[in-house]
């Protein structure tokens, strides 16, 4: 036993040095065990049967040829699966139907999970669901999204997806120099490196899930409230995860793997392939969006329009909430927004980094660098004219907003004061060469949290709380924390995360993440370092303070909070193939204390170098006749490889935000946001052609 006091321990100065993954090793050696690789006694594996069909009913399973196959343990479909709680409402308030999977005959897109096959083995369980035939009615589908498609719809929840103030047409009508531009964005899909997988089996009366989610608790408490369990007798866990971005939440894959453990009272994992995924994960819905700028003739903005439509399914409403960012970047006189809906026969999609500001900003900070061009206002300039006091909308004050702080800086090392603003006047051999930029910001939330920070016997700390690693580094982030709460050295500190035995924690998303556990993991930290200062000596069950921010996150003042940011890049069009080359980017970001500035830029570059992919390659085709994609991989889905990927840069400016008791921002979205606008930006300084519609392939160039 050892007598720790704070003055033997007194070592702070963790958060802002740049350390390396606490579980790098782990990784790079492959000793990190991910959900599709732990090894269990009596393991069954679980493949999923899509549907081939776009919308009807499923008139048969032919179930038995495919149970004297080889291994084969059962085929669940809707006639025999058991039964959930359709009616359930999960942690984000309302019934998602899309889990209720096997419980009725409907059909509502392609891709529909219609039978999950279980074998002994996973290649058993493959060939069997492969041979498996499925008879189906088939009705009429309607996948066509267009901007001006009919049905579409502005949802009443959540409230709030149109304001509107001041005379829009009047303000337009007063202005000197007006912007009137539609853009689309398409369909864009999830690939992070690691697909969804999940084991289910049945522990001394309890649910146990090793899984690969943004949340352990979040997953833990849809299953019980679908399985109609007590909350105490479901854990899931999820140590490692490869990314996540917005579509590792409870899906078919976890609901059918917990069906057949329970029938067949053994362990059964369920793995998604790269092409199931094209279905069953989510993806951002393609957008049309409308913008009207009007100003005066030095840029200053008297009407500001933003409509966005993007497609649901008709299972369930998705709202991509586009027109967010112009709530909180741009004041006018007359400021509308407005959202709607189309519902189609295609799968929900969902969130997927930055939803909303991704390809909001695309619209909004085009617009801007056209109206920039159209009032002879530097960009940059014309965003300083602009700068509101207060939410344009809300009202309310800014906690921090250092925009034009990331401006200035990101001017200075990109080269912007010498740049000439005309198009299409600088040239390298058969390439043009053009620059552009557009401003990024993401809403800073958080959410109450639970931590429990321990003093071992031996030295060492071990902190716990439901947090999930999603390949960000919070797991890094949160030892320096509580380093720094502790006055000890981050390698005394061992974190254990992701395992929804710790109690309620926010979810990795919506860059609160990092935020919400942090709040906690301090509070019970600097707890429990008062205790030890009282001295004493450590028992050999250690001394353990708990904290739950429920309080503190409900007394916050309300502000706005936000990151804010600014993207550059560089381009080269080349002339005669309509290829573009991004040549270089910059981001400048504001957001908060940064925690880890190794991970942190590693973050910020990833969410930049999607946005690259999100400017030039990214796009899901769906063929109008069968209702599917068209090449449902990564040979057919584009996104930028090694070789597309010029130097970018991530850096950021002080941001101190005083009043807050955190004062971490959240950095997961941001780096996407105006990534694709500063791209698109650049190409039209190169060729002097407006590009509204992404990605800008080179069909579209030439
Ligand atoms: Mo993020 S799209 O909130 O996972």
């Amino acid at each position: 036993m050892t007598t720790l006091t704070t003055e033997s321990t007194a070592v702070t100065g963790a958060v802002g040095t740049a350390r390396t993954r606490v579980e790098g090793l782990a990784k790079v050696t492959g000793a990190a065990r991910y959900a599709g690789e732990i090894p269990y006694a009596e393991l069954a594996h679980g493949w999923l049967v899509l549907s081939t069909i776009a919308r009807g009913r499923i008139r048969s399973v032919d179930a038995a040829p495919v149970q004297e196959m080889p291994g084969v343990l059962a085929v669940l479909h809707h006639g025999n699966a058991p039964r959930v709680d359709a009616d359930y409402v999960g942690m984000l308030g309302k019934p998602d139907p899309t889990l209720a999977v096997f419980q009725h005959d409907r059909v509502p897109s392609v891709g529909w999970p219609v039978a999950l096959v279980v074998a002994e083995t996973s290649e058993q369980a493959r060939e069997a669901a492969e041979a498996l035939v499925v008879h189906y009615d088939e009705d009429p589908h309607d996948v066509a999204f267009f901007a001006g498609c009919p049905g579409a719809y502005t949802p009443e929840n959540p409230p709030g997806l149109a304001t509107e103030q001041g005379d829009l047409e009047a303000g337009l009508a007063a202005s000197a120099v007006v912007v009137d531009a539609e853009y689309t964005t398409p369909e864009e899909h999830h690939s992070s490196m690691e697909p969804h997988a999940a084991t289910a089996r049945w522990e001394g009366g309890r649910l146990e899930v090793v899984d690969s989610n943004q949340g352990s608790m979040w997953v833990a408490q849809e299953l019980a409230s679908l399985f109609s369990l007590d909350p105490a007798s479901v854990r899931v866990r999820s140590e490692h995860v490869g990314g996540a971005f917005g579509s590792k939440g409870v899906r078919a894959h976890q609901v059918s793997a917990v069906m057949a453990a329970t029938v067949l009272q053994r362990p059964v994992r369920v793995v998604l392939t790269r092409r199931q995924m094209f279905s069953l994960v989510g993806y951002r819905s393609p957008t049309a969006q409308r913008i009207r700028l009007g100003a005066d003739a030095d840029g200053r903005l008297r009407a500001l329009d933003h409509q966005a439509l993007n497609l649901t399914s008709t299972v369930h409403e998705f709202v991509e909430t586009s027109a967010a960012m112009a709530r909180v970047m741009y004041d006018a006189d007359a400021h509308h927004t407005v959202h709607r809906v189309v519902a189609l026969d295609v799968p929900t999609p969902t969130w997927m980094r930055a939803p909303g500001e991704a390809p909001g900003s695309f619209a909004l900070e085009s617009a801007l660098d056209e109206l920039a061009e159209k009032a002879g206002v530097d960009p940059i300039a014309l965003r300083a004219r602009n700068e509101p006091r207060v939410g344009p909308v809300s009202g309310l004050p800014f906690s921090s907003r250092n925009v034009l702080a990331c401006f200035q800086e990101g001017a200075r090392r990109f080269g912007w004061a010498d740049r000439d603003p005309r198009p299409r006047l600088r040239r390298d051999g058969r390439w043009l060469l053009g620059t552009g930029t557009a401003a990024a910001t993401y809403s800073s939330g958080v959410a109450p949290s639970t931590a429990a920070a321990t003093a071992e016997p031996d030295g060492t700390f071990t902190v716990r709380i439901t947090a999930a690693d999603v390949g960000t580094g919070a797991r890094t982030a949160l030892a320096l924390v509580a380093a720094d709460a502790l006055g000890v050295a981050p390698d005394r500190i061992r974190m254990k995360i992701a395992d929804s035995d710790f109690g309620p924690a926010m979810v990795a998303g919506g860059s609160m993440g990092t935020r919400s556990w942090a709040w906690a993991v301090s509070l019970a930290a600097r707890g429990l370092r008062e205790q030890l200062a009282l001295g004493g000596t450590i028992p050999p069950q250690g001394i353990t303070v708990r904290s739950d921010t429920t309080e503190a996150v409900g007394a916050l003042a309300q502000q706005e909070r936000h990151s804010f940011g600014a993207q550059f890049a560089e381009v080269a069009v080349d002339v005669a193939t309509g290829e573009v080359r991004v040549r270089r980017m910059l981001g400048i970001f504001a957001a908060g204390t940064i925690v880890n500035p190794l991970t942190a830029r590693s973050q910020l570059i990833g969410g930049m170098t999607w946005g690259l992919s999100m400017a030039l390659h990214e796009e899901a085709i769906r063929d109008q006749t069968s209702g599917a994609h068209v090449g449902p991989d990564l040979a057919g889905y584009h996104f930028a490889a090694n070789a597309d990927v010029p130097l970018i840069e991530a850096d950021w400016v002080d941001d101190p935000d005083d009043d807050d008791p955190v004062g971490i921002k959240g950095i997961g979205e941001i780096g996407i946001v105006g990534a694709a606008a500063a791209v698109a930006n650049a190409v039209w300084h190169a060729t002097g052609v407006r590009h509204r519609d992404l990605p800008i392939r080179p069909d579209r160039v030439i």
